[in-house]
């Protein structure tokens, strides 16, 4: 039997509050939702359960809260296959929220509570750097403690453990931390806050990409929406166009990609394929509504493919 290679994913988990609005609200303005719904969510445990679902190998670090979410929480993703011997409990404190505001265009407003995501520090993960040593990709996002990232980039980039961000929510970056990122995928907003280019063109993709690449990245794969993903490597780069769906709700498209993308490359896809692969599984979650209720399994992943 082949070793299946592992994928630690860290980050946050948010319980998700959404509220389906005709249009976005205006300040002092209020609106009647057509539908309210609370489901998993949170940058992090997206990104893992996307690849749990796709198949991964993977085990997910990150923070609960003593409240029933975190219970929920923590029996879903054991559902998904996701090793959660890692994840920690911590007393008197709420799980993460996060408050959804989805228009019918299908385009979402977040904002978000940290609760326990505030608590996995550097000193948590000083309990788990055998996992993380022994992981072949590491995977994270920007929803808990920046130090907290770069701590774990150090180590993994000293255990020559692949190191791949999704930098969301978009914030500026320290360039010592980006030297040390193998893989980036920033959409376009998060792409222009960490280069200063507003990336909406193939043009303009170059000239960010060209930024990160010169401050260490090696692979650059910027996600722009309908038109697809801007993808360089060694500085040649190219676009790779989506699959086109009606969309209902884009709430963890942008997760659902990073996780199959990182599966799909654990288990050998050439980029490309990896890609093709990755915007799949968004655009099944497109159509779907909800962070995690739109995540798809291997099977609709390949029966998507197959009929595209
Ligand atoms: O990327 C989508 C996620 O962002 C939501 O699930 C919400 O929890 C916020 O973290």
């Amino acid at each position: 039997m082949t070793h299946q290679k592992k994928l630690v994913v860290l980050g946050s988990t948010n319980i998700d509050h959404i509220l389906n609005v005709p249009y976005f609200l205006a300040p002092g303005e209020t609106l009647s939702a057509h539908q309210y719904q609370v489901a998993m969510g949170g940058k992090g445990a997206n990104q893992a359960v996307a690849a749990g679902r796709a198949g991964a190998n993977i085990q997910f670090i990150t923070a609960l809260g003593d409240d029933h979410f975190g219970q929920d929480a923590l029996d879903q993703f054991q559902t998904d296959g996701i090793d959660t011997s890692l994840i920690k409990i911590i007393p008197h404190e709420k799980t993460g929220v996060a408050l959804i505001f989805v228009n019918d265009e299908g385009e979402n407003m977040i904002g978000i509570h940290a609760g326990a995501n505030a608590h996995v520090t550097p000193q948590m993960l000083a309990n788990h750097w055998d996992a993380i040593e022994s992981a072949d990709a590491l995977l994270m996002q920007l929803e808990i403690p920046i130090e907290t990232i770069q701590q774990a980039t150090n180590h993994a980039n000293e255990h020559g453990v692949l190191v791949a961000l999704n930098p969301a929510p978009a914030r500026p970056l320290p360039d010592e931390l980006l030297s040390k990122i193998n893989i980036i995928t920033p959409n376009e907003t998060e792409a222009e806050i960490l280069t200063g280019i507003k990336v909406d063109s193939a043009g303009s993709a170059i000239q960010a990409s060209k930024i990160l690449h010169d401050k260490g990245v090696t692979v650059v794969i910027i996600t722009m929406g309908k038109l697809g993903a801007w993808v360089s490597e060694n500085g040649v780069g190219h676009l790779i166009p989506g699959f086109k769906v009606d969309a209902i709700d884009t709430i963890a498209a942008g997760d659902t990609f990073n996780g199959v993308l990182m599966t799909a490359l654990l288990e050998g896809l050439p980029l490309q394929e990896t890609i093709r692969k990755a915007h799949a599984a968004a655009a099944i979650a497109v159509t779907r509504k909800g962070a995690q209720p739109s995540i798809p399994w291997a099977s609709e992943i390949d029966d998507f493919l197959m009929n595209h």
